[in-house]
C-alpha cells in the first residue's frame, strides 16, 4: 500500500503532465496557424509524450492499489509572438517540471517508498533530455534570427519527428 500523501503528490504530477500535454497542443495549434507545419508536428509529438508520462504515473497509482485524484487542468496560453518565444516558454516550462520531479523524488525518499522513488527516477532522466532538447531549439532559433529561409529549413527538420511510446516494452504493469 502507498501512503495517501504520496498518492496526492503523484496525482498532482499526473495533472502537471496532462497540463504539459495541453500546453504543447496549444503551441502546436499556434505553429500550425503560422504555416509552420514541422514545428506543429514536433509540438504535437511532445503533446503525445506528455500524455504518456501522465498516464504512466496514473497506472502506477492504480498498480499500488490507490485511487488517483482528479483535478481541473489549467487553461494554457494560446498566443506567442514568435517560434523563439514558444521555445523559450518550452525551456522555462521544462525547467519547472524538473523542479516538480525532483520534489517527488525527495518526497519518495523521505517516506522511504522505494518503488515510487524508482518510478520517479525514469522522469529524472527524461527531464535531462527534455531540457537539452528545448535549449538546443532555442539556440538554433536565436542563430536563425529573422532569416525566413533558415526557419523553413528547421521547420522541415522538425517535421521528421515521430512519436515513439516511451514506455513501449517496459514492464509497466
Ligand atoms: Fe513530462
Ligand atoms: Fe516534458
Amino acid at each position: 500500500m502507498i501512503r495517501q500523501n504520496l498518492v496526492e503528490a503523484l496525482s498532482r504530477q499526473v495533472n502537471a503532465e496532462l497540463y504539459s500535454a495541453y500546453l504543447y497542443l496549444a503551441m502546436s495549434a499556434w505553429a500550425d496557424r503560422q504555416g509552420l507545419k514541422g514545428f506543429a508536428n514536433w509540438l504535437h509529438v511532445q503533446y503525445q509524450e506528455e500524455t504518456a508520462h501522465g498516464m504512466h504515473l496514473y497506472e502506477f497509482i492504480l498498480d499500488r492499489g490507490a485511487a488517483p485524484e482528479f483535478h481541473p487542468i489549467d487553461k494554457p496560453e494560446t498566443e506567442w509572438d514568435s517560434p523563439l518565444a514558444v521555445f523559450e516558454h518550452v525551456a522555462r516550462h521544462e525547467a519547472h517540471v524538473t523542479d516538480l520531479i525532483n520534489g517527488l523524488a525527495t518526497l519518495a525518499m523521505k517516506e522511504n517508498d522505494h518503488s515510487m522513488y524508482m518510478a520517479v527516477q525514469w522522469y529524472v532522466n527524461e527531464q535531462v533530455e527534455e531540457e537539452a532538447n528545448a535549449d538546443q531549439i532555442v539556440q538554433k532559433l536565436k542563430l536563425i534570427g529573422d532569416n525566413g529561409g533558415l526557419l523553413l529549413t528547421l521547420d522541415a527538420e522538425m517535421a521528421a519527428r515521430v512519436f515513439v511510446d516511451p514506455f513501449a516494452g517496459a514492464a509497466a504493469n
